[in-house]
Order: structure tokens, then C-alpha cells, then sequence
């Protein structure tokens, strides 16, 4: 991941290998965006002449680069195209900044040093610089973890440092934003690397030990169920998806606590490390990206780091159920019947319905400490997508509140969801005729059906919200803004940033 480092030398005379400056696409654009008036001097004023000439427009997420010969210190202008200036009395969005920026360092790749002033493009707002500090560094990842020398040309490593220019590098307040922005980022980066993992380097044991390597250092508790620990305390669900896999399951549990905390949220990740479908085997194409099934699970893991380090107010559980979902002679069937923690009886209709199995049963333990809050993540439905697509996430919840509040805080942050309704009518679609449920219901609304079954399992007076992140957490298209290819870390900056409104 790309440094950031503070500066307030102008940007004109920044020792950097290239320096970014935003134009507008107002007026027949380019326009120059605030905070190149020194840049532009050095080109006697041409600059946005010059970028005209050169069929630049401004619009959102265009990169363009132009030698600076000789004019400023930096051999390379970049100029980051932000769409329309913003109306008069309002700012630049700063998720428009965000991308762009994270466009132009994917553009950059391979750079050593760049440097921005675009964190004042609204003035002095900490919102602002807060999305350029992200952009720069969730633009700037890449995962190299598998290339050798062999393939290593085809992947450019991202930008070594980003300058950022302020006011004062010194202001302690600017250096909290920095500070907090970094350790959203950092955890980001943990995610996206716990999904873009080959599954044959993370079963479920690896990855218990990545939740403790990830979240024991920054003062968490973690402590780590085996098969075992599962079978003594009756999570069925966990078990029965786990049978069919030579590595069985774990259930970890990452506790975090302050003293000053008024409110306990616990969060539930699906953690399937490879969804193969099980004896409801998945078609080989559907199979592809099945190593992304525990987003939800990385992305629980990821935000109780962030928490810890961040030190907020507020209690916080996560729960990571993590099986390895494959077809075997130990496999479960087609019409086996699953025992779940707490005592209902689940017949599984189809195999490759197991996360709601591993996520009811922890729904039920997180439920028994009594929190405030239960919220579950999961890449728990293909409906997902057809209902929503690969940019926005669902937010289902037996409480309408919690529900908006999930909502708003995923686009402060910078993510997309969207309220989606459990309707009480397709619950009947669960009846099983030989068990107490059945694993899957009405095919039509499939995502609501599935939320439906999670509900089954949340203990009365106790409020719960579902996201559905099937979609949002891989992106299987080309990079865009700040998103690479392949693990995207959703949604660990929207529970960062619901926890932090949820401590204040
Ligand atoms: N892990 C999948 C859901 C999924 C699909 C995630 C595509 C990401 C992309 C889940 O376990 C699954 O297989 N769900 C089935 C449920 C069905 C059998 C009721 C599905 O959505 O097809
Ligand atoms: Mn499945
Ligand atoms: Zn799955």
C-alpha cells in the first residue's frame, strides 16, 4: 500500500516524480480545480489551455499526464479529471475525489513519489483530506504475493509515497485524520488479502490464525473453537457444512471492550474459505471465485482491528464461523436433517445453501451474551446480484432505525447500500416437511428468503441487521477508482464507520 506523507511545500516545487492536479469539466472544461494556482503560474496560465489542446474534458476518473519540462520540479503533471465544479455553496463530493484519486494511482503505478494538494480542494475540511488520503491508499494496492520474478513486469507495484499537501504538516488535528484514515485503509488492505488468498493456503484453520494474528496484537481477545470445541457446543450448522472437507471447521470469537462503552455490537461473518456448493456441486464457472466466500468473515476481522486501534468507545464481538464447504463421502446429503446451537432442526435442501447454516448457528451464541446489536455480513446470495448488482450491498434488519443507520453510515464512508424489506409472506417458503425449517425457500427474492432464515435465529428483543455483500465484496470486472480486481474489503469502512457514530 501506498505511504502518504505530509508537506506543505507548494506544489510547483514538490520533489516528487509526478504531482496531480484536478480539472473540472465546467464551462467546456478542463477548468482547473483550487489548489494548482502555482503550478498553473509556472506554465504562465496555460495549463488548462494546454490540457484542452490535448482533448482533456474533465469528466470523472479521466488521467492524463503531460511533461512538466522544466517548468516545476516534478518532471510530470497528472491532471485528474473530477467532473462538474461543484454548485455554488457546495463542496467536491468527496467520494468523487476519492476515486479519482484512486484512478490516477492505479494510472501511476509503478511510480516512485507523487504529490497532491486536491486534500484542500475544499478548503480546510477533514472530510476532504480524509478521501484523498484513502483514495491515495486504497488506489494504490496491489497483491504480489504469488508473482515471481516470471510475471512480475505485468504487474507494476503501486506507488512507493504520495506527498500530501497542507496548511501545516504539524497540526495535530490534520494528523489525526491521517492517522485514522491509515488505520481504516491498513484494514481495508487486510481484507482485500484475506480474500484474494488462494483457498488451498487458507482453510479454515489458517484463517483462525489470521483472525489471531490480525486482532491479538492490537488488544483484542481471541480466542478460537476447534471441531472439537464446535461438537461439544452443538453448532450443527457449522459442523455439517465443515463434514465434506479434510480440514474441518472453526468458530473464532474476537472481543474487544472499553471501559467507557455504553453500547455492545456483535458482528457475524460468513467465513466459507471455498464454496465449491458441496454435493449441490456449483458449476465449474460459478466456481471461479468461490475463494471470496469469507469477505464477510475478512471483513468482521478487519474492522475489530480497526476498532482496536482506533480505540472507540464501545464494545465490540466478532464472530467468525469458517468451514470449508466441499463434496465427499463424509459430506452431508441432500435431506439430512442439521441439529442447530440452541436446538432447531434445519433439513438441508441444498448444500450449497451453507452460509445461512454456519451464520444461524452464531447468530444464536452471539445472542446469548445479550448485545444491543447483532449485525451479520456475508456473501450469502446470488440474488444479491441480480437484485442489486456488484456495487451495493443490502441492508436487511428487524428494526427500521438500525436498518437507515447502516444505510447512512456505508455512504459516509464512501459505500453503496441499499434498504431491502424481509416480507413476512415468503417465510412460509422455509417450512420443511420432516424439520422444524428448511435451508431454502421461494427461488424468486432469493436474498429476501435467505434473510428470512436468519431471522429464525435472532433472539427476541434483540436488534439485528443482515448485509448481504455477495456482490460488493469481489469485484470480478476490471479496476475502477480506488476498487482493484478481485477483493475490495467492502464493508469494513462502513462498520467502521457505524461503530464510531454507534460509540459517541
Ligand atoms: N456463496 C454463495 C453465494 C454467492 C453467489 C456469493 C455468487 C457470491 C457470488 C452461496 O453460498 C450460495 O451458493 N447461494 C445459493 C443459494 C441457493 C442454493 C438457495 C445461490 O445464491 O445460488
Ligand atoms: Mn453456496
Ligand atoms: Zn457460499
Amino acid at each position: 500500500m501506498t505511504a502518504v506523507s505530509l508537506t506543505k511545500t507548494a506544489l510547483s516545487e514538490v520533489k516528487a516524480d509526478a504531482i496531480l492536479v484536478g480539472v473540472t469539466s465546467s464551462r467546456g472544461g478542463p477548468q482547473l480545480a483550487p489548489g494548482a494556482t502555482d503550478v498553473d503560474k509556472a506554465f504562465k496560465k496555460q495549463l488548462a489551455a494546454t490540457l484542452k489542446s490535448m482533448g482533456v474534458t474533465g469528466d470523472k476518473g479521466e488521467v492524463t499526464k503531460l511533461p512538466g519540462t522544466g517548468r516545476i520540479s516534478a518532471p510530470t503533471v497528472v491532471a485528474v479529471g473530477l467532473g462538474p465544479e461543484p454548485a455554488r455553496g457546495e463542496r467536491f463530493d468527496p467520494e468523487v475525489l476519492r476515486r479519482a484519486i484512486g484512478s490516477a494511482m492505479r494510472a501511476l503505478a509503478g511510480t516512485p513519489r507523487v504529490a497532491t494538494a486536491l486534500g484542500s480542494v475544499n478548503g480546510n475540511d477533514d472530510e476532504t483530506l480524509r478521501a484523498v488520503v484513502e483514495g491515495v491508499q486504497l488506489g494504490g494496492y496491489a497483491f504480489t504475493r504469488y508473482r515471481t520474478a516470471a510475471s512480475a513486469k505485468k504487474a507494476k507495484r503501486p506507488v512507493g509515497t504520495a506527498l500530501v499537501v497542507v496548511p501545516d504538516p504539524r497540526d495535530k488535528q490534520t494528523k489525526a485524520v491521517v492517522d485514522r484514515a491509515t488505520v481504516v485503509t491498513d484494514s481495508v488492505t487486510l481484507a482485500r488479502d484475506l480474500v484474494n488468498t488462494p483457498p488451498g493456503d487458507l482453510r479454515p484453520a489458517d484463517f483462525a490464525q489470521a483472525a489471531v494474528d490480525a486482532c491479538a496484537p492490537v488488544g483484542c481477545e481471541v480466542e478460537v473453537l476447534d471441531d472439537d470445541a464446535l461438537r461439544e457446543g452443538g453448532y450443527g450448522g457449522i459442523l455439517g457444512v465443515g463434514a465434506g472437507s479434510s480440514h474441518p471447521p472453526r468458530l473464532v470469537r474476537i472481543g474487544y471492550t472499553s471501559k467507557k462503552a455504553r453500547t455492545t455490537v456483535h458482528l457475524v461473518g460468513k467465513g466459507i474459505t471455498f464454496d465449491s456448493g458441496g454435493l449441490s456441486l456449483k458449476p465449474a464457472q460459478a466456481m471461479e471465485w468461490m475463494k471470496s466466500d469469507m469477505g464477510g468473515a475478512a471483513s468482521v476481522i478487519a474492522t475489530l482491528r480497526a476498532v482496536a486501534r482506533l480505540g472507540l468507545d464501545i464494545n465490540v464481538v466478532g464472530w467468525v464461523p469458517t468451514a470449508e464447504n466441499m463434496p465427499s463421502g463424509h459430506a452431508i446429503r441432500p435431506s439430512d436433517v442439521l441439529t442447530m446451537r440452541g436446538g432447531k432442526t434445519v433439513e438441508v435442501l441444498n448444500t450449497d445453501a451453507e452460509g445461512r447454516l454456519i451464520m444461524a448457528d452464531v447468530i444464536v451464541r452471539a445472542g446469548e451474551e445479550k448485545p444491543d446489536y447483532i449485525i451479520d455480513v456475508a456473501t450469502l446470495t446470488g440474488a444479491q446480484l441480480v437484485a442489486l448488482g456488484s456495487h451495493v450491498y443490502a441492508v436487511m434488519a428487524n428494526d427500521d432505525d438500525l436498518r437507515s443507520e447502516l444505510v447512512d453510515s456505508a455512504g459516509a464512508a464512501g459505500e453503496q447500500a441499499w434498504p431491502m424489506p424481509l416480507p413476512e409472506e415468503l417465510r412460509k417458503s422455509l417450512d420443511s416437511e420432516v424439520a422444524d425449517l428448511a435451508n431454502i425457500g421461494d427461488r424468486n427474492g432469493g436474498m429476501l428468503t435467505a434473510g428470512l432464515f436468519l431471522k429464525e435465529f435472532v433472539p427476541a428483543g434483540v436488534r439485528w441487521a443482515h448485509l448481504d455483500i455477495a456482490g460488493p465484496a469481489y469485484n470480478q470486472g476490471e479496476p475502477h477508482g480506488y476498487t482493484p480486481k478481485g477483493g475490495t474489503g467492502v464493508p469494513v469502512r462502513s462498520l467502521v464507520e457505524f461503530l464510531a457514530r454507534a460509540a459517541r
